[in-house]
């Protein structure tokens, strides 16, 4: 997501800042800014755009100084904007923050009753002010005061704060989101990724959940939350910048794939109202009662997460739903008009097929809301009402992470429609967002299996052809495990419906075609399971994705996958994943181009 560098020591500040910033533009970023102090103050410059800008920016008003902190942010809370960029100051408090406070409302609106004014929309700002209070009220240091409003504070952080009274310090914590301390003779470094200081040091502290690092020029400190000492030590780091940037994965993909369930929690941070069984949803705002019909349009993986979302709008909500590709709803004249809400999902925001479908809609009446990973791109900013996935920027062209996380997001909009709706009552509410809470957990205890898949791809990797197979909600997870091994590893793969196959693709069974048949416990468990007999009579390879506990699926495939047992409104988030490293391992072992396979762009922005 955004990017920390932090400098003290005995150099200028600004350039070591800015060339660590740098090593961090390849993630993406939409606005950049430092805070140096120069010993008897500090000054923040920052804007939107561009590092060449606030480049351009720094050359007009330099920032001299010997300690500075430095960001590029990627927009969750506020849109991209000068007075949003990082650093953000109160008093003589200057904060650097990547990751999402989800208790953030309560704390800003406990603020401005005690008559604080915020000059931006983020929620970094809070912890601005909050420690400035800190160390107004009398905290004896610098990382007293942070202390003390970390005990406050709920969600993900890696911080960076300094205080103009005392330029000798630089505090940095961190839960939920990296951050490392790079070490110098008579300077030390921080940031949120190895690759920004890797010009400058080789030696690194990983610092570690809930702990917090005292930054000086003579050495570093770490102690936990409480104050109490903690002994690390320094690692030598030999990556080459490229390893780092992939933070020691081989490809984007592959870390992108690994860092889902932290992506889950970015998407859930602060949206789940346990007590009420209900979802906060800010920036939405729906008359759920007058809603006809939803209509989901999108392309691609977005699709495919779209058919997802219409089997949860209409069993958490009962509202009928309908989805069409971005590129066939625009041509068919649809009906549609006041009464129906479109969502259009799309991780970058820029599709044109989506944004064309979703004007067309606008045009004929109906309310919009748009799902996207990328705050302030077109879709959303055309929508009446948006919703972000929190996913961070995806660099590997196959969506990953994205496609989860809308998965996750598009529980939530479900159960905020069947709360409102009065389909999905209080009790229920609750138990899946109990449900969605333990959802991160599980998926790493998915990714932790890996191995497996590995094994897998090796063994079915030469195939000619794979076919996937899934019911219900596993339908569509069926097509996107098939979409992301064409995608990546350009060996042809179908998706189908399970009880599709004695319609046609039984045809290609033979003993070199691997079924992949995604096999959870539930409700069509027995009907997938006479379709994988069918497969099995016809010589097929069948690798099943099951539920953990199921001791009868073995008898009946060459090869089981288990995921963790969950309702099955959450089991797709599940049910995927293995599916993504299957793709993977097979693509690694064909050798092909993983991140940028050939003919694909991340963005497809031409019709
Ligand atoms: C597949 C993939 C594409 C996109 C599609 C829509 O891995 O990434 O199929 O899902 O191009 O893109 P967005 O979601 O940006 O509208």
């Amino acid at each position: 997501m955004c990017g920390i560098v932090g400098y003290i020591g005995k150099r200028q500040a600004t350039p070591i800042l800015i060339s660590g910033l740098r090593r961090l533009e390849y993630r993406g970023y939409d606005s950049a800014g430092v805070a140096v102090h120069n010993g008897e103050s500090s000054r923040v410059v920052r804007c939107c755009g561009k590092l060449s800008n606030l480049e351009q920016k720094l050359a007009l008003e330099p920032v001299p100084g010997m300690l500075g902190i430095g960001h590029t942010r990627w927009a969750t809370h506020g849109k991209p904007s000068d007075e949003n960029a990082h650093p953000h100051k109160a008093g003589g408090v200057s904060v650097v923050h990547n990751g999402i406070i989800e208790n953030h409302v309560a704390l800003r609106n406990e603020l401005e009753e005690e008559g604080v004014t915020f000059s931006s929309d983020t929620d970094t700002e809070i912890f601005a002010h909050l420690i400035h209070r800190e160390m107004r009220g009398g905290a004896e240091a610098l990382a007293r005061g942070v202390q003390q409003v970390l005990r406050k504070v709920q969600g993900a952080y890696a911080i960076v704060v300094m205080d103009d009274a005392d330029p000798s310090t630089l505090v940095a914590a961190k839960s939920a989101s990296p951050l490392v301390i790079g070490l110098g003779d008579g300077e030390n470094y921080v940031a949120s990724d190895v690759t920004a200081i890797l010009d400058e040091t080789r030696d690194m502290i990983f610092v570690e959940e809930q702990e917090l690092a005292t930054v000086r020029p003579s050495g570093v400190h770490i102690t936990d939350l409480d104050g109490n000492p903690v002994e690390r030590a320094p690692r030598r780091i030999n990556w080459s910048v490229v390893q780092a940037e992939k933070q020691g994965y081989r490809h984007f993909m592959q870390k992108e794939i690994f860092e889902q369930p932290r992506a889950v929690a970015d998407t859930l941070a602060g949206r789940l109202d346990r007590e009420r069984g209900d979802v906060k949803l800010d920036g939405i705002d729906l008359d759920v009662r007058s809603i006809r019909r939803v209509v989901f349009v999108a392309c691609g993986t977005s699709y495919h997460a779209s058919l997802i979302g219409k089997f949860l709008v209409e069993s958490l909500a009962r509202i009928p739903t309908e989805v069409d590709l971005a590129s066939e709803f625009r041509y068919r004249d649809p009906l549609i008009g006041s009464g129906d809400l479109v969502i259009g999902i799309s991780q970058s925001g820029e599709t044109a097929d989506t944004m064309a479908a979703m004007k067309m809609a606008r045009e004929k009446g109906a309310t919009l809301l748009a799902v996207s990973n990328v705050l302030e791109s077109s879709i959303p900013r055309m929508a009446d009402h948006a919703f972000y996935t929190h996913a961070g920027p995806e660099i590997g062209v196959a969506s990953t992470k994205a496609f989860v996380t809308q998965l996750a997001s598009l529980v939530l909009i479900a159960a905020y429609l069947g709360r409102r709706s009065g389909a999905l009552d209080r009790g229920r509410g609750d138990e899946l967002l109990g449900e969605l809470a333990e959802l991160p957990k599980k998926m790493s205890d998915v990714i932790e299996h890996s191995a497996q898949l590995q094994v897998i791809a090796r063994r079915y990797g030469g195939a000619k052809g794979f076919l996937f197979l899934g019911r219900g909600n596993q339908y569509p997870i069926a097509l996107e495990g098939a979409l992301k091994l064409k995608e990546i590893s350009y060996i042809h793969a179908e998706g189908y419906a399970a009880g599709e196959m004695k319609h046609g693709p039984i045809a290609l069974i033979d003993e070199t075609m691997p079924v992949i048949v995604i096999a959870p416990r539930g409700a069509h468990y027995e009907k997938v399971i006479s379709n994988l007999t069918e497969v099995r009579a016809r010589d097929g390879k069948i690798v099943a994705i099951a539920t953990r506990g199921d001791t009868e699926i073995g008898s009946a495939a060459d090869e089981v996958v288990m995921v963790p047992t969950a309702a099955p409104e959450i089991l797709p988030l599940l049910t995927a994943l293995p599916l993504q490293l299957l793709a993977y391992y097979v693509a690694v072992s064909k050798g092909t181009d993983i991140d940028q396979p050939r003919n694909l762009a991340k963005s497809v922005t031409v019709e």
